[in-house]
């Protein structure tokens, strides 16, 4: 948190406070007031707002209040409910993380995070708990849906617009997790084995951004070990690389109940234990008693706590409401979740649907039953999600009654037989697919004029997902498709299909049965409504993807070794004698060549590359210029770029660089900046400026512990994805030293 952000009349009460405060007092404040966990844990005190993630302790005689901590990335998680009230607390929920850096739209996500940060303080909540911003390393990485992308510069942008948006309301938030925390499968229990190069370039590059372009007021740190050491136990990332190197002032909080050693965690600088186990403020006081914990650091920790409290809107005393601007949010939650689809294909003009006559058949359980995001502390209580049907409907679009009326009774039916949800933590179960016969498709060909095939799935925390039936579509969805397909194009009729996901699934296998493939991804509540914009084109996609999509899975690297190794005999993490997790370990194998890094170096296909997205119009790209031919220590790229079709859409411009080689190996090419145009009118054009740092042209070589640029020609390229460069100009760059680094993170096995 940079200095101005405290007042001097701030930085002197929390002087006063560190003067006053009792050993006992500043213990109770590095660790939270617990968790409520139906038979597993029960907080000290009720719940100032029931369903918040957690709240740390008061000191009521010194006027430290306690801050509210809710989740999370996709809107504020609290309980809609609470048995003393009649009143209700739901919560808009936005779209999901990968579909907001599908828009690559940082101004539309400010106001997200604007809009989300005001909900979020009439409800009380002082911190949120996200965004969260772990790259894209597996499509079956169950928490993907939480996350931005594959590229640490989407991420990281994404995520600074994000965090400024939420705390321009006065609300912190905590960008998660930091690091390295790929997937879910043992997480607790994970050593992940990763290069020094590949964590800087990679791994800890967009978290770098976040902090030095957003300063979060908080971070929090990842479940897993990073080479060997607990990242929320590990000085180097937590001291060394966040504070010294970025610069960071804010607090670091633990994810909940990660780590092990609560001394180690607050002398690594992980400052605050949540949710908070009173045990650990026994063994902290201990600590400091046999002087293994010096008070300087516990004096540290306390005072970065304190910068939050200053801040917060509970100790500015604000009277928050219960009654957040519903109405508006979910109008943002809207324009939003049209922002982010993404057209994956769309042949013999399928799409959009301009008879206002036609009438639709909608297939697939997804078309009824719509997921507006994932399970976990991702998800978020709202009133109400607006189906594909719903949405088509609002628009006076007519649905086949008969087949809308079997879909419903058949997922009336088969949610009765699926187990109630008990805990937040539990995946939420998808009604499987209907089955659906020839005759069952041919007796509706002849009644409507398109078919829209739903695909829908859901994943969230604890769990990676599978890559049977999950990463892959099952029989039954392949069937649906394949029967549709026939029927249909023998009739000369569209078939559209609809993904309503939270990340990456194949589709190479079956995309060439249908005309039009749409990804809407998960969009929150109102994820039909912005849908139906797209398919009536009310709504010109611009949506791009943040994550490759490729052929198969065995081509994504590191696939065969995904999600770790268990090792034998090794320690477990238990519940009630169940064993949660189990030590584990994973390496990073593939280095800095990953997601679409990957793909280009090894002249990879992939079925829709990174960057990738279809528009109702097309977009002409044209002179490209740059404010020099040699690099000294800015360059400035300029690029106009004109709509050439005949509707109005907006166009999502890559700034891609390709670097010399000469000692290090590099990727093809690495996006460096990026920027969507205005909406473009049929024959307007826009001219957008992107600017080029040393660090943009740098690697980070090991050997040296440095920032590089190594001499000779760079190549600046302007795409529409990463494997469609429309405009290309070169520069020459001298050798730089741009930023010397401390040697930490050396891998404790070789990789
Ligand atoms: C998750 C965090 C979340 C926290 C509080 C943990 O299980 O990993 O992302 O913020 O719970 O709900």
């Amino acid at each position: 948190m940079p200095d101005s952000t405290y007042s001097t009349l701030q930085s002197e009460r929390i002087q006063t406070w560190l003067a006053q405060l009792t050993l006992t007092q500043k213990i109770r404040l590095l660790v939270g007031r617990g968790q409520f966990i139906p038979g597993v844990m029960e907080t000290e005190e009720p719940e100032k707002v029931p369903g918040a993630a957690g709240s740390t302790n008061e000191i009521p005689d010194l006027g430290i209040p306690s801050l509210v901590l809710a989740d999370g990335p996709a809107g504020v998680r609290i309980d809609p409910t609470r048995p003393d009230s009649e009143e209700t607390f739901y919560c808009t929920a936005f779209p999901v993380a990968t579909l907001l850096a599908a828009t690559w739209d940082t101004a539309l996500v400010a106001e997200v995070g604007r809009t989300y940060g005001a909900e979020a303080k009439e409800y009380g909540v002082d911190v949120v708990l996200g965004p969260g911003m772990n790259i894209h390393r597996n499509p079956l990485a169950g928490r993907n849906f939480e996350y931005y992308s594959e590229d640490p510069y989407l991420s990281g942008y994404i995520a600074a617009a994000m965090v400024r948006g939420v705390q321009s309301q006065g609300v912190g938030t905590a960008i998660k997790h930091f690091v390295a925390n790929n997937s879910e499968t043992n997480r607790s229990l994970l050593d992940t084995i990763v290069g020094e190069r590949t964590l800087r370039e990679i791994y800890l590059r967009g978290f770098e951004i976040a902090v030095k372009e957003a300063a979060p007021w908080t971070i929090m740190s990842a479940y897993n070990k990073v080479n060997g050491t607990y990242a929320s136990e590990s000085p180097e990332i937590l001291e060394t690389i966040l504070r010294q190197e970025w610069g960071y002032e804010g607090l670091v909080m633990s994810d909940w109940f990660g780590g092990k050693d609560p001394v180690a965690k607050l002398t690594a600088g992980n400052d605050l234990l949540m949710p908070g186990v009173p045990e650990e403020r026994d063994v902290i006081k201990s600590a400091v008693e046999e002087q293994h914990l010096p008070m300087a650091v516990l004096n540290r920790n306390v005072e970065r706590f304190l910068g939050v409290v200053v801040q917060s809107p509970v100790y500015q005393q604000y009277a928050y409401n219960n009654q957040p601007d519903l109405l508006k949010h979910a109008k943002v939650a809207r324009k939003a979740a049209g922002e982010g689809i993404v057209l994956l294909k769309n042949e013999s003009n399928a799409l959009p649907i301009t008879n206002p006559k036609a009438t639709i058949a909608a297939y697939g359980v997804g078309s009824y039953e719509f997921i507006a995001g994932g399970s976990g502390s991702g998800d978020v209580n709202s009133a109400y999600t607006v189906s594909l049907v719903e949405g088509l409907g609002a628009a006076n679009l007519a649905i086949d009654t008969d087949l809308r009326n079997s879909y419903e009774a058949y997922i009336k039916r088969e949610r009765a037989k699926l187990p109630e949800k008990q805990f937040f933590l539990e995946l939420d179960q998808l009604v499987p697919e209907m089955p659906l016969t020839l005759e069952n498709v041919a007796v509706k060909v002849a009644e409507t004029d398109l078919a829209l095939i739903t695909l829908g799935r859901s994943s969230g925390e604890t769990e990676d997902r599978r890559l049977e039936g999950d990463f892959n579509i099952n029989p039954i969805e392949r069937s649906l498709i394949e029967t549709v397909s026939e029927v249909y194009r023998a009739a000369g009729k569209p078939v559209i299909v609809v993904l309503n996901i939270g990340n990456v699934v194949e589709l190479a296998s079956w995309r060439e049965a249908v005309d039009a493939i749409v990804l809407a991804w998960q969009g929150g509540q109102e994820a039909g409504h912005a849908l139906t914009d797209v398919l009536t084109g009310q709504l010109n996609p611009s949506g791009k993807l943040p994550t490759t999509f490729p052929l198969r899975y065995e081509d994504v690297p590191g696939a065969d070794t995904f999600p770790g190794r268990e090792i034998p005999n090794g320690a477990t993490h238990q519940l009630g004698g169940v064993v949660l997790n189990k030590e584990a370990e994973i390496t990073y194998t593939e280095g800095v060549f990953m997601g679409y890094r990957h793909y280009l170096t090894k002249q990879l296909p992939v079925a829709y590359p990174f960057g990738f997205g279809l528009s109702y119009t097309t977009f002409f790209y044209e002179e490209l210029t740059l404010s020099k031919t040699e690099f000294t220590h800015e360059l400035e790229v300029a690029v106009t770029v004109k709509n050439t079709g005949t509707v109005a859409g907006k166009e999502v411009v890559q700034v891609y660089l390709s670097a010399p080689a000469p000692s290090m190996q590099k990727p093809i090419r690495e996006l460096k900046a990026f920027a969507k145009t205005k909406l473009l009118p049929p024959g307007a054009g826009e001219r957008l400026y992107f600017r080029l740092q040393p660090k943009d042209l740098a690697s980070f070589a090991v050997k040296q512990s440095a920032w590089i640029v190594e001499a000779g020609i760079y190549k600046v390229q302007i795409g529409a994805s990463c494997t469609d460069i429309r405009l290309e100009a070169t520069f020459s760059a001298p050798e730089l030293l741009v930023e010397k680094c401390n040697q930490v993170l050396q891998p404790s096995k070789t990789q």
